[in-house]
């Protein structure tokens, strides 16, 4: 999606997008175009001649009178005030289904702007297609939407103006996440990563925006006792890096700093603790964490946001050689504490430890977050599109939590409980990476809590399932990397500006 505008003028797209719901009762439809007047009753006949349910996730595409396409998207039960998820997976439904046309006028029911947000960005985030390595099979597929126009009359002006850039900023960088994941491990190493992102950060403005990068090197991370991310990068050809974005924002102070430190590990083989191959190729999406901090971090950038951001990229790809960490090797974290690596798998929480030290030495930060597919247990527990959030201090959480929702993502609250605590603990270190089994989202937790001081608020968020969709596409969500955590993060730095 390049453009997204509002706008309750003449409709000038020759697609039209129009909500159905299911009135409660007989299960009669009910036509929901918002601020757009039209004939309700020849559309309902016609949608009930082809079987239409309603549904959320159901389009209809029909040949239009006044447009020359309608498409009908299904907004599941009649309701005074739709969800704002509701409507954002609407929009995104219909504009996954109409790829291969330009552009869209999409009239849905919005009854406050953050309505006309949620519709936009629907637009904006199922218009996604990862073609780049495509040959032979390229012009057999169908360009995303490139324009949707948002009809209401609910804002206009600078607001309007306002909302659909918002919603251009939000998909621009959720599919910035999602290209990353999707990019091939041949293609996107740690220090490939790092460029991909310099190159983000310099066409969205660089320190014009107030952005700056750096990375530590992998001999500067082996000089500087970074032995968590050393020992997963090690068995590699490629080596480790540790990236890092800040953003200072422009002629005004901070109301908040935060740290957001990303899971950033471009392969998982398991290393010596070799991953079945069944499955192993979509362990190319355990960098998700590191891809939603650092794009986070520019749209935070983008959207002139008065919070300063340190992201932290701790990247490494964890394979299998001669010179792989050997379970029951012993490593030196950055600070100082020593980890017994029981299960070179275990691997995110051996970075994300560094990474998490290292982003504490920055002064006066309001929190620190946390983004990684940690563990396989995050999706027996919870599923393949609700993360988990576990943290220090629970007002932080549920206000992340909050957050989180307003934004339209998934997330629940898990424990730490102390019990598990001891599982953890070493014959010949101060720490193990791994404990019991049972609850091992947990026990990752914390593992990580133990690098966190117990002052600072600390969410430690594991996206595991949510990060990456084998199945199939579906609201504004495709195959492949999804970009979750994006918008839970942007969304923090807004309800921090506030
Ligand atoms: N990257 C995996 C976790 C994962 C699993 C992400 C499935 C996405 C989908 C992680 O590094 C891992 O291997 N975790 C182990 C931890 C265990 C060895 C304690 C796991 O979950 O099995
Ligand atoms: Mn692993
Ligand atoms: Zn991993």
């Amino acid at each position: 999606m390049s453009t997204i505008k509002i706008s309750d003028g003449i409709i000038k797209d020759d697609v039209l997008v129009i909500g159905v719901s299911i009135k409660s009762g007989k299960g009669a439809l009910s036509i929901e175009s918002g601020d757009l007047a039209l004939e309700n009753k020849a559309l309902i006949s016609m949608l009930n001649d082809l079987a239409f349910s309603g549904k959320n996730d159901e389009v209809l595409i029909v040949p239009g009178t006044t447009t020359r396409l309608i498409a009908f998207t299904g907004l599941g039960k009649s309701v005074s005030t739709f969800d704002n998820e509701v409507l954002r997976r609407a929009a995104g439904a219909a504009a996954r289904a109409l790829a291969g046309n330009s552009s869209a006028t999409f009239a849905l029911p919005a009854k406050s702007a953050s309505a006309v947000l949620a519709i936009a960005e629907g637009a904006g985030l199922g218009s996604y297609l990862f073609d780049q390595f495509r040959g032979s099979t390229k012009s057999a597929q169908k360009s995303p939407l490139k324009s949707a126009t948002i009809y209401t009359s609910l804002v206009n002006g600078p607001e309007a103006k306002a909302i659909a850039h918002q919603a251009e900023i939000i998909s621009k960088y959720t599919n910035l996440v999602r290209d990353l994941i999707n990019t091939p491990p041949s293609h996107l190493t740690p220090d490939s990563f790092t460029k991909k992102i310099e190159e983000a950060v310099k066409a969205a403005g660089g320190a014009s925006i107030g952005l700056k990068v750096s990375t530590i090197s992998h001999t500067q991370l082996k000089s500087k006792g970074f032995g968590g991310i050393t020992a997963v990068g090690q068995g590699s050809a490629n080596p480790p890096r540790l990236f890092s974005i800040s953003y200072t924002p422009k002629g005004v102070k901070a109301k908040k700093k935060y740290a957001y430190v990303g899971k950033g590990i471009t392969f998982d083989t398991g290393g010596l603790a070799l991953k079945p191959a069944l499955g192993m190729e979509a362990m190319k999406s355990d960098m998700s964490g590191a891809a939603a901090v650092c794009a986070a971090t520019i749209a935070i950038a983008l959207l002139k946001l008065p919070v300063a951001i340190e992201a932290w990229a701790p990247l490494a790809e964890n394979m299998v050689s001669d010179n792989a960490t050997r379970p029951s090797d012993v490593i030196t974290m950055y600070g100082g504490k020593t980890v017994e690596v029981i299960n070179p798998d275990a691997e995110g929480r051996l970075v994300l430890g560094d990474a998490l030290v290292k982003a504490q030495e920055s002064k006066d930060l309001d929190g620190i977050v946390d983004v990684a597919t940690l563990t396989g247990h995050q999706v027996v527990a919870l599923g393949k599109r609700t993360s988990a959030v576990m943290t220090n201090n629970e007002e932080f959480s549920d206000h992340f939590l909050s957050v989180a929702k307003t934004s339209g993502e998934l997330f629940w609250p898990m424990p730490l409980p102390a019990d598990l605590r001891p599982s953890l603990d070493s014959p010949v270190a101060d720490i193990a990476n791994m404990g019991e089994r049972m609850g091992g989202m947990l026990v990752a937790g914390l593992f990580l809590k133990e690098f966190v001081s117990d002052e600072l608020p600390w969410l430690h968020l594991d996206i595991a399932g949510p990060a990456y969709n084998e199945g199939a596409p579906h609201g504004y969500t495709p195959v492949g990397g999804t970009g979750i955590a994006l918008r839970s993060l942007v969304q923090l730095a807004i309800e921090a500006s506030a």
